[in-house]
This record gives C-alpha cells, sequence and structure tokens, in this order.
C-alpha cells in the first residue's frame, strides 16, 4: 500500500555532511522525494512535533538539539514507507538497537544523536505530514 513518512535528517546529520547518503539510501530502497526543505526548527514546532516525550526527562535536551542548527525535512513516499523507512533508520539507540548497514548503524553512537528521525504509524505520519507540510494535501 502506497504510504507517505515523514523524515527529518537532524542538526548532526545536516552538520555531518550525511544528507546526500541519507536520501541516495532513501532512493535505492525505491522510495521517493514528494516533499524536502532545508529548515530552522522553532520550538513551537519542535514541541508540537515531538508531544507525546513531552514529559519524558530527555524532552529539554530534545528541543534544544533539534532546534540548534537546520534539519532537512521530507515526505517521503512509496509502498509501506513508514516501515521501509524505519528498516533504513535502525533502531533509536545506535548502538544497542541499530543493526549495521542502517543508517543510524552506520552512523551513530548516541541516542540523542541519532541522525534521523521517522514516523512510526500511519497517524503520526498523518500528523507529522500536516505539521511540517501544512500546505501539502494527500
Ligand atoms: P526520534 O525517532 O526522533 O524520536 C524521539 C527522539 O528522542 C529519538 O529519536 C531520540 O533522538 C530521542 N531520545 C529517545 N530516547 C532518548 C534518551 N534516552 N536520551 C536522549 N534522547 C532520547
Amino acid at each position: 500500500m502506497t504510504e507517505q513518512t515523514l523524515v527529518l535528517i537532524k542538526p548532526d546529520g545536516v552538520q555531518r555532511g550525511l544528507v546526500g547518503d541519507v536520501i541516495n539510501r532513501i532512493e535505492r530502497k525505491g522510495l521517493t522525494l514528494a516533499a524536502l526543505e532545508l529548515r530552522e526548527v522553532t520550538v513551537e514546532l519542535a514541541s508540537a512535533h515531538y508531544a507525546e516525550h513531552s514529559e519524558r526527562p530527555f524532552f529539554g535536551d530534545l528541543l534544544e538539539f533539534i532546534t540548534s542548527a537546520p534539519v532537512v525535512a521530507m515526505v517521503v513516499e512509496g509502498d509501506r514507507a513508514i516501515a521501509a523507512f524505519r528498516q533504513l533508520a535502525g533502531g533509536t539507540d545506535p548502538v544497542e538497537k541499530a543493526a549495521p548497514g542502517t543508517i543510524r548503524g552506520d552512523f551513530g553512537l548516541a541516542t540523542q544523536f541519532n541522525i534521523v528521525h521517522g514516523s512510526d504509524s500511519p497517524e503520526s505520519a498523518a500528523r507529522e505530514i500536516s505539521l511540517w507540510f501544512p500546505s501539502l494535501n494527500s
């Protein structure tokens, strides 16, 4: 089933020059880009995006990090795009959970600096896409 998912290349991925590699992996998988933008993230957008984590102890650090420098936001499209991108990304902890060969497994060392974000369900994808790309109607 064709789906859309929201993918972010976080400030660490942008600053380390991994944008091309991440997009290359997305395209080689067979997924396509429906939208893409390099942008600064406001605290308002970051808080809304990560609302489900607002009670977690790392929430403050997460907001500080995601608003610290530009991110690349993308809408990625294709058959089972949500699960397909999560497979490419690997688990949240780049050392304990992400296998070698995944984006996080290959490039990450710390859970806070795990390079990419991908929506975790169709509901999250719809909510996140409308937050980041309000002018897109899908
Ligand atoms: P992401 O997929 O963007 O969704 C929530 C983010 O919170 C996650 O990736 C991590 O970057 C961050 N995160 C999750 N758990 C922790 C943690 N224990 N410490 C710091 N950051 C975390």
